[in-house]
């Protein structure tokens, strides 16, 4: 028999940038699915390390055995396996995604590289807004290769689509996949095509104007929470969404999850990040998925990608990158 090995500490690790709502839920939602350590970094001193108490004093009661470290220090972060950044402002009512471009641009372009700097192996995963624009710019600035480099978007509206189809039919949930591709604002491009209930799709179910009506709330979604808050934005859906793109590459399960990815040609769409369903694994974007569009669905995810691209311009004019 072969001796036990002796290292007791080989839990991955994951590193939330932004101890917000969104980094807060995320880390509670990952060491509570026993799923890694976690390092909570924020720029104000003792929010990350008084949630970090917090939360390790619920590890009793929520039956894990991860560790949650508090930190205002990058240096705390290295190693790690995955990078998740939610730090920047969250949108005030009537604001789009695109309004928060200059702030959290900065914010998020400073933390991407710092942290890769200490974990050069990590996947890192974006969930700041506008997020397809930041994901596109934190590749950029870190220099790592497009499949290391993701954003999350795809899983939360998708899931949101998911939940008004759910409340439309008064069918569980669970039962129904839906698909949305496309950057993470108006513009995005829900498919109802490729959305079912239990293999059926939603066409079969409902008629047009129905539909119309729930992908209307799902490019919404998020608005409708924001107007609701006052302050704010969600974050549990969120913290649920970037959760489960965690778990896929931490347990490498080439899971197949819509998501903003670096294209380079496919849907005749070159440099640019944006929604499309991936494989998400150990090693990031395993591979792109090229569905069959009609037309107007292929000009809805081309219009959406102009709106990327003319962001993208503009940041990195105002940043001085090119
Ligand atoms: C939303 C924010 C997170 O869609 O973009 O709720």
């Amino acid at each position: 028999m072969n001796a036990p090995s002796t290292s007791l500490s080989l839990s991955p690790r994951v590193t939330v940038i932004g101890a917000g709502k969104v980094g807060s839920t995320l880390t509670q939602r990952v060491v509570e699915k026993n799923l890694a350590d976690v390092v909570l970094l924020d720029i104000v001193e003792g929010l990350p390390q008084g949630i970090a108490l917090d939360l390790t004093q619920a590890q009793g009661l929520e039956l894990h055995n991860k560790k949650i470290i508090g930190t205002n220090d990058f240096a705390d972060t290295a190693e790690s396996d995955v990078v998740v950044i939610t730090a920047g402002l969250p949108r005030k009512p009537g604001m789009s995604r695109e309004d928060l471009l200059q702030t959290n641009a900065k914010i998020v372009l400073a933390a991407a590289k710092e942290a890769i700097a200490f974990s050069p192996k990590a996947i890192l995963m974006l969930v700041t807004n506008p997020l397809d624009v930041l994901t596109y710019l934190a590749w950029k600035a870190t220099g790592l290769p497009p499949h290391r480099v993701i954003g999350m978007a795809g899983v939360l509206d998708s899931r949101r689509l998911q939940t008004f189809i759910a409340l439309e039919l008064g069918v569980l949930a669970a039962d129904i996949q839906a698909m949305v591709l496309g950057g993470h604002g108006d513009l995005m491009v829900p498919l109802p095509r490729y959305s079912t209930v239990s293999g059926i799709p939603i066409t079969e179910l409902m008629d047009e104007q129905t539909i119309a009506k729930l992908v209307d709330r799902t490019r919404n979604g998020g608005a409708e929470i924001v107007k609701l808050l006052k302050t704010g934005g969600a974050y549990f859906a969120p913290a649920s969404s970037t959760c489960l793109m965690v778990e896929a590459i931490l347990h490498n399960q080439s899971r197949l999850l819509p998501a903003a990815a670096y294209l380079d040609g496919q849907y005749g769409l070159h440099d640019i990040f944006i929604g499309v369903p991936c494989r998400l694994g150990a090693t990031g974007v395993e591979s792109v998925l090229e569905l069959q569009l009609t037309e107007a669905e292929k000009n809805a995810l081309h219009t959406s990608a102009e709106s990327v691209r003319e962001n993208i311009k503009m940041a990195l004019a105002s940043l001085n990158m090119s």
